[in-house]
């Protein structure tokens, strides 16, 4: 079995990060890859989530060994799991060990742009992962990153293997349309598409505890490590927080954080999206996936949601450009009444 980190497309670092970096400054928004690529950035972004995720949390873990429970139900004798920003690995881990326990073959391809959360991934999931280990290194928004991984995968022995792509707790990071790029890039007919992110509940009050989540000790920690490594002013008050939205027209709400101090233009350092449940489903069911399951914590932060892809050509389209207005009407009455069944059940989570 191969654990051997191999960088696909190499991310720029550490040889020219500097100039990187200052060049990053110069744009308005950073890419957040930059906030992951150095050791001691992904160990602290793994003491934030660790402290503040809704995923880490108790309630976080009960709602994915739930989902990865009904996925390893589903799936066939052998898979390939490809997990797309893998990060420490552990969710992975989490659907391998469901998957083994089912008696399921698992290949297991993890994908990040940090070598050192490549490495923990790969280090944490090598027992479950009875097919062997794939690990890669990639810059997934550089342009060409998506297809020539594609290409890859498409070139590993027995390139029909049924295949589970994640993509966990990654929409936050991206705007919707440049994470719809990436994972159509990737995609096949066929594969099963499970997406995960904090998500932001309804209401006011939500919205500043959500903000707990951000304006803290450990996320300014890790925050500032981007201008430390340029000797820039690096303290607590360099950082603002505020809520704002995505570009994209109906996009999720986020919480932007801007980087100001002495000499600087500000800058937008770091955004976190949050998704609406049905801002969740209506991301996997654009990709093709069509009815998916959609599981979210009792609380309403966080979400899982999963689906087949059936149609790759077709999930290009919006839904409402593929069905007439009958069709429309008709679909709508059918999914609430599965949301009056649903609903009828008492089951741990939500389910949509
Ligand atoms: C919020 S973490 C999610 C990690 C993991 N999937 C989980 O759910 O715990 C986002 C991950 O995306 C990775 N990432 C950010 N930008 C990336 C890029 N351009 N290409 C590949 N990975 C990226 C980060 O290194 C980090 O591990």
């Amino acid at each position: 079995m191969s654990c051997v980190s191999r960088a696909l497309i190499p991310p720029r670092w550490p040889t020219d990060r500097v100039r990187l970096l200052r060049a990053a400054f110069r744009r308005k928004i950073l890419a957040p890859r930059l906030l992951y690529e150095t050791p001691a950035q992904s160990r602290k972004w793994l003491a934030v989530h660790r402290r503040w995720s809704p995923a880490a949390a108790a309630r976080g873990r009960r709602l994915y060994r739930a989902a990865f429970r009904g996925i390893a139900r589903a799936a066939p004798r052998a898979v390939r799991v490809i997990s797309l920003g893998c990060g420490s690995g552990a969710k992975d881990r989490d659907l391998l060990e469901a998957l083994r326990h089912r008696g399921v073959h698992a290949a297991y391809c993890p994908c990040d742009v940090s070598p050192s959360l490549v490495g923990k991934a790969a280090a944490a999931c090598r027992r479950a992962a009875l097919g062997g280990c794939r690990p890669l290194v990639a810059d997934l928004a550089a342009p060409l990153a998506p297809a020539a991984f594609a290409r890859r995968l498409n070139r590993l022995p027995f390139p029909r293997t049924p295949r589970i792509v994640l993509f966990l707790g990654m929409l936050p990071n991206f705007d919707p349309s440049r994470a719809r790029r990436i994972l159509r890039a990737v995609l096949r007919r066929g594969d099963l598409l499970v997406v995960s992110a904090n998500l932001l509940p309804p209401g006011k009050l939500a919205e500043r505890r959500v903000m707990t989540q951000y304006d803290n000790r450990e996320t300014r920690a890790w925050l500032l490590e981007l201008p430390r490594a340029l000797g820039w002013p690096a303290h607590a008050e360099t950082l603002s927080f505020r809520w704002g939205r995505a570009s994209e027209r109906r996009g999720p709400r986020r919480i932007e954080v801007r980087y100001r101090a002495a000499k600087h233009p500000p800058r937008l350092i770091f955004f976190s999206n949050r998704h609406t449940r049905t801002q969740l489903r209506a991301f996997v069911r654009a990709l093709g996936a069509r009815a998916p399951r959609l599981l979210t914590t009792t609380a309403g932060d966080e979400g899982v949601a999963w689906g087949n892809v059936r149609a790759r050509g077709a999930a290009r389209r919006r839904p409402s450009e593929r069905l007439s207005r009958a069709a429309r009407e008709a679909l709508k009455l059918s999914i609430k009444a599965r949301r009056r069944r649903a609903s009828a059940r008492s089951e741990p989570f939500r389910r949509a």
